[in-house]
């Protein structure tokens, strides 16, 4: 991944409410895909594109659909298909009964070692309907989907308010920054998520491996929680592995 100086100045056409005022530094610019541009999508193209990232942003009806956003935020609207290509972070950020929809080999021409992130939650109830094997309790929400779309992920975002991400950012150390909890298997994948929340302004929690992810789902203590590393790390503590009834299909 490249290290280039961070630009402090404002980039022509793009929306400076986004935008980050901050000295020249070296930071690692990625090329990210972000898959799906609802609310977490779209805030995270907002953010990530304000750090200077080189974002591209899918969503299911084209990039034809995506032209507001892409003049808002610099972001480059691309085809479902093509949102992974060389990418070194990937955001799956769809319903998770959309997700059996993405295309085969969405993920295919992602740049080596790249860190998938899926920031999915299961809601039987309002949204995804019934799948047995997530709520037989065989599969963690992740691990279904990683199975899905047939590559590891990084589960994170999921228990994240949108708005916080715009909103709620701080730099490290101040006492109000917000933690979030990270899962993950591959642990090389793991860290170029947690550097990237912390770029994005949070601290984050080692939540343990995508089995275990069962801890930050719907439902659990963590989820929505909007505080810091301490009561984050409790909270993970905390969790029952039993699905709660709200959260059954
Ligand atoms: N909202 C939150 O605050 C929040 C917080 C944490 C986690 N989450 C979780 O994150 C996931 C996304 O939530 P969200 O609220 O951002 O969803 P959302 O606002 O409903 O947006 C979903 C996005 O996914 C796109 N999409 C759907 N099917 C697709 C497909 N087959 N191919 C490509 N794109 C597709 C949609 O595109 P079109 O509009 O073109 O259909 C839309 O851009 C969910 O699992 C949710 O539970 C949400």
């Amino acid at each position: 991944m490249a290290v280039r100086p961070r630009n402090s100045l404002p980039r022509p056409g793009v929306d400076a409410r986004h935008q980050e005022h901050q000295p020249l530094k070296g930071l690692a610019l990625m090329k990210i895909g972000i898959i799906g541009a609802g609310n977490i999508g779209g805030n995270l193209t907002r953010r990530l594109t304000a750090l200077g990232h080189d974002v591209s942003v899918a969503n299911s009806r084209g990039p034809q659909t995506l032209t507001a956003l892409a003049e808002e935020t610099g972001a480059t609207p691309v085809p479902v298909g093509e949102a992974a290509r060389g990418a070194e972070v990937v955001v799956v950020t769809v319903p998770l009964k959309a997700v059996p929809d993405l295309p085969s080999g969405v993920l295919d021409g992602l740049a080596d070692g790249a860190a998938v992130i899926d920031t999915g939650n299961y809601y039987p109830q309002q949204r995804d309907g019934r799948i047995a094997a997530i709520e037989d309790g065989r599969l963690t929400e992740s691990r279904w989907t990683s199975q899905q779309i047939g590559h590891p992920v990084v589960k994170a975002f999921n228990g994240t308010y949108a708005q916080d991400i715009l909103d709620r950012h701080r730099p490290a150390g101040d006492p109000d920054r917000m933690a979030l909890p990270v899962a993950g298997d591959d642990a090389a994948a793991k860290q170029v998520v947690r550097d990237l929340i912390d770029e994005l302004g949070f601290d984050t929690v080692d939540a343990g491996g995508i089995d275990e992810s069962w801890r930050q789902q719907p439902g659990t203590p963590v989820y929505g929680l909007q505080k810091g590393l301490e009561a984050v790390t409790k909270a993970l503590a905390e969790a029952s592995a039993e699905r709660p009834a709200d959260f059954r299909g």
